[in-house]
């Protein structure tokens, strides 16, 4: 098959705001305890980090990490996690029913984030709290001193406000499932009440809205309207969750079907920004709503394990999906659909990031493993910063059961202005062709290929337990005049970086 990149320099959909690479730890599972956590280990560091993961971490370089929830959040007592270790409580969590032993809270996250480079994305229950202690929690963090919670921090070892920018209003509101679920009004309100105070404790803030947790909730749609009519003025940002997976009916061979759901994380986006420009033109307003996708990934691998595990266990291996090669694929899928979305998605948070739904893996006696997932992630947010550009790609499509003119070949292509390098990701959908790849870079003259790479050549089923995977040379790529091709292997996923004169 042939697949043209048409890309124009001056054609361009947006600057990419890096934390479009962000991540999530939950108090979940073994996210934190034996996973970003765990004083007894020999690579523990001083404040019991692992040396290990903080590695992996850095290596994959996301720049902003959601913390400590998810559903933990709304049952969550930020206070409980702060002070003296031996003085703080052991709690039910009773979001995940496990143990919650408060040995690592706001002071460890906040350090932690710091040693692998990211800033906080930081969450305030609106479940089970409120108005009160969100102020409370911006107060103890963000505050200089002078006052009994900016004080307490002093006196709890960080004499410097943690100036933490992005807050989440809560989590998931409109789920069911949610300790402390709301109505799309009841949580508007609440939300809009929480904000105004927020603000007033610190005004450089910026603020997230729950938005649906799922485009399949019930609510999807009056729930996004509702919120954002009470809170526009209040909040930045309206957050979407997705999870993709062979879910219900789903037939687990069916791969060029599973392949194609970026098809509806795109769809997803756009109508939850047509939503956001429908209340900003009934409003009348000059003041544009962005989103924060705070939680995406695949998500199924675990569900029948996670009914087994025993309650009331501190770090249980719960969510520990283990990837394959075809996540890996779709994986990279969706992050290119939310870079084509860079004009409005500005925040976005892969869940998760450690043991939990998460590209890094821990033993708990042993190292650290890399799953499927991580390689596709690590270069877009190692090399994908600049400008996304507009491309028309000329491609074949197919139809799945779900999705109808879905490209064989998905890509994005980027040029970054500081390292001065176009950069075009490209995945071959098609289980049986080549894809033969034109790139015509108009308005950039290239000077030669900086790096090519391949991840390909594992069967669709395979996981990364053993270690083998890799990102390989991509050696077909060829510069000619001024016309990049290479053959792009079935089922891969690549990489191609161009030096601009
Ligand atoms: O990321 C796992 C869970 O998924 C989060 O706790 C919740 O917000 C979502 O339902």
């Amino acid at each position: 098959m042939k697949a043209i990149i048409n890309t124009d320099a001056s054609n361009t959909i947006s600057k990419i705001d890096n934390r479009i690479y962000g991540s999530f730890i939950e108090q979940l599972g073994r996210a934190v305890y034996t996973g970003i956590y765990q004083p007894a280990h020999s690579e523990a560091d001083e404040e019991g980090f692992r040396k290990d993961v903080i590695k992996a971490v850095k290596s994959l370089h996301v720049p902003l990490i959601r913390y400590p929830g998810g559903n933990f959040l709304s049952q969550y007592k930020w206070e409980d996690g702060i002070g003296p270790k031996d003085q703080r409580p052991t709690r039910l969590d009773i979001a995940w029913r496990e143990l919650e032993t408060n040995q690592f809270g706001l002071h460890e996250f906040m350090h932690w984030s710091k040693k692998v480079g990211a800033v906080p994305n930081m969450a305030v229950n609106l479940g089970t709290r409120g108005i009160q202690e969100a102020a409370d929690l911006v107060e103890y963090c963000n505050f200089p001193s002078g006052t009994k919670l900016s004080d307490l921090r002093v006196k709890n070892g960080d004499p410097k406000p943690f100036a933490i920018k992005t807050w989440c209003l809560g989590n998931e509101m409109d789920g069911p499932w949610e300790i402390g679920t709301k109505t799309a009004s009841e949580y508007a309100h609440l939300a809009n009440e929480t904000a105004k105070a927020m603000k007033q404790v610190d005004d450089s803030i910026e603020l997230v809205a729950c938005g649906s947790s799922s485009l399949d909730n019930p609510t999807f749609g009056t729930w996004e309207e509702t919120v954002l009519d009470e809170c526009y003025d209040n909040v930045d940002y309206l957050s979407l969750h997705r999870y993709y997976g062979y879910y219900g009916d789903d037939d687990p061979t069916e791969l060029d079907n599973f392949l194609a759901k970026n098809e509806d994380l795109d769809q997803f986006i756009s109508g939850v920004v047509a939503m956001c420009d429908a209340v900003q033109a009934r409003k009348r307003s000059s003041k544009q709503i962005n989103l924060s996708f705070d939680e995406w990934n695949v998500w199924y691998h675990s569900n029948d394990a996670d009914t087994k595990i025993k309650p009331w266990q501190v770090g249980p291996h719960l969510l520990e999906d283990v990837y394959n090669f075809e996540d890996a694929l779709l994986v990279g899928s969706l992050l290119m659909t939310l870079l084509k979305h860079a004009d409005r998605v500005k925040i976005a948070c892969l869940a998760q990031l450690v043991n939990v739904i998460a590209p890094i893996m821990t033993d708990t006696d042993g190292g650290v493993w890399l799953q499927s997932i991580y390689y596709p992630f690590m270069q877009m947010a190692t090399y994908g910063h600049g400008v996304v550009l507009n491309s028309s790609v000329d491609v074949p499509t197919y139809n799945s059961r779900q999705f109808k003119n879905v490209p064989l070949m998905d890509s994005v292509t980027i040029y970054n202005k500081d390292a001065n390098e176009l950069i075009v990701f490209a995945e071959n959908k098609s289980q049986r062709e080549n894809a033969d790849l034109s790139i015509n870079p108009t308005g950039f003259d290239i000077d030669h290929i900086v790096e090519a790479t391949q991840f390909y050549g594992y069967d669709v089923k395979a996981d990364n337990r053993d270690g083998k995977m890799a990102i390989r040379p991509l050696t077909s790529v060829e510069l000619t005049g001024e016309n990049i091709s290479a053959k792009l292997e079935p089922l891969s996923w690549n990489m191609i970086r161009m030096a601009v004169k």
